[in-house]
């Protein structure tokens, strides 16, 4: 390890110390709605000791809607004749748990109505979901965003980073939101749950390089295991293979562990491994409280990226379509 990245690992621990979590919304109770907070929590809680496959579902939802247009709710409308939809575009296949957002605003369209935006409500949800498995919530939520009236598949495959992508792409990407380095490293620790289809990784296992080949980089055991879960009779589009393998279902460190063992599932995960401070992160977050603590903070920043607020936005009616 360089003196130089232990600099800056050495700040990184300095900085955690202070209380500065760079969100640009105020912390708000929601006039009107003394108990949103509490009805959020209790659906997403009984949605997710039911299905636990959701809470990654819930999470993911929350990420693809900050990272195009902003935290708008954009990502909940339906395309509707005229242009495609965030929902319709590349990235959306096997995205999901959108009942369950409509199952929760009309839930507060009953307790408060007008007063509780979808955007809010995924925000929380999110929050939520990751939180049951500890019994209490992970990181405060702030609140107080509006719903946009716009959302366009055309952004959502720009914006949104791609599985193949490499370390400089996601730094870019990341940069372009307002997320730094760490922001990046904690963020992809949401893999930590979840799934992802062979379609999204099987170049790196059948066809790497165009010759057949399988990514040098992957563990030799972990490639063997992903090739026979991939393979005929299994439909690429349709299989899916835990991102943190054994332990998918539990949000801790251990998809870091995983990804040093060189056991990342996708391009993108295992690219955090190809830039020396970067790496030095992943390190760090194999401890459960140090990821825990800076996910909550990168959450709290993401939470807040392109946030409309007052006569700009609108508080939708029903998430899925504009007022
Ligand atoms: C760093 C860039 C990222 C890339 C390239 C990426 C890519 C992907 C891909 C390809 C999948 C599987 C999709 C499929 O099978 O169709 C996935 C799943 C998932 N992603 Fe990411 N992701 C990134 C960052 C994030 C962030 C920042 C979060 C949340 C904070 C997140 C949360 C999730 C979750 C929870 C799942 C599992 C969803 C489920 O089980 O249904 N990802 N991601
Ligand atoms: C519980 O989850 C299953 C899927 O795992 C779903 O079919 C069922 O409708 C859920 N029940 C409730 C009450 O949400
Ligand atoms: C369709 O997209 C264009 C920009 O790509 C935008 O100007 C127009 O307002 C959109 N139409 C609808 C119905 O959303
Ligand atoms: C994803 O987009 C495709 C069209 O590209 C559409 O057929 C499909 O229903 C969308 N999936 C979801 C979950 O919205
Ligand atoms: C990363 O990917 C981008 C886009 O595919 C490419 O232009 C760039 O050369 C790559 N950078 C490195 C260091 O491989
Ligand atoms: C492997 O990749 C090369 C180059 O992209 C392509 O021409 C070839 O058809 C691929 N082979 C398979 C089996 O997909
Ligand atoms: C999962 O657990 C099994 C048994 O404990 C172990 O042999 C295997 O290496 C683990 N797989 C991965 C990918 O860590």
């Amino acid at each position: 390890m360089r003196p130089m990245h232990i600099a800056f690992l050495v700040t990184y621990l300095l900085l955690t110390l202070g209380v500065c979590n760079g969100a640009k919304l105020h912390l708000q109770k929601i006039k009107g709605c003394p108990r949103v907070k509490t009805i959020v929590r209790d659906i997403i809680w009984d949605k997710v000791r039911n299905d636990t496959t959701l809470a990654a579902k819930l999470l993911r939802l929350h990420y693809h809607d900050c990272f195009v247009r902003g935290c708008d709710g954009s990502i909940l409308l339906d395309s509707n004749g005229g242009n495609a939809t965030e929902k319709d575009a590349r990235p959306n296949s096997s995205i999901a748990g959108y009942e369950i957002i409509d199952e929760v605003k009309a839930k507060l369209e009953q307790e408060c109505p007008g007063l509780v935006s979808c955007a809010d409500i995924l925000a929380l949800a999110a929050r939520d979901a990751v939180s049951f498995q500890f019994g209490k919530s992970m990181w405060p939520v702030f609140l107080g965003r509006k719903d946009g009236r716009v959302s366009l598949a055309s952004e959502a495959n720009r914006d949104i980073p791609s599985a193949g992508s490499n370390f400089t792409t996601l730094q870019q990407q990341f940069a372009s939101q307002g997320l730094n380095l760490v922001d990046l490293v904690a963020l992809s620790g949401a893999h930590t749950i979840g799934v992802g289809r062979c379609v999204v990784f099987q170049r790196r296992l059948f066809n790497f390089t165009g010759n057949g080949d399988t990514d040098p980089s992957l563990d030799p055991d972990y490639a063997k295991f992903l090739k026979e879960k991939c393979s005929p009779p299994a439909n690429p589009a349709a299989t899916r293979v835990g991102m943190d393998p054994n332990s998918t279902l539990s949000f801790d460190g251990h998809y870091f562990v995983a990804l040093n063992k060189h056991q990342g599932l996708f391009q993108s995960d295992a690219a955090l491994l190809t830039n020396p401070r970067s790496k030095l992160f992943t390190r760090l977050f194999e401890n459960d409280l140090h990821f825990f603590r800076q996910f909550g903070r990168s959450m709290i920043k993401m939470g807040a990226i392109g946030v409309i607020t007052g006569k700009n936005g609108e508080i939708r009616k029903n998430c899925r379509a504009v007022n």
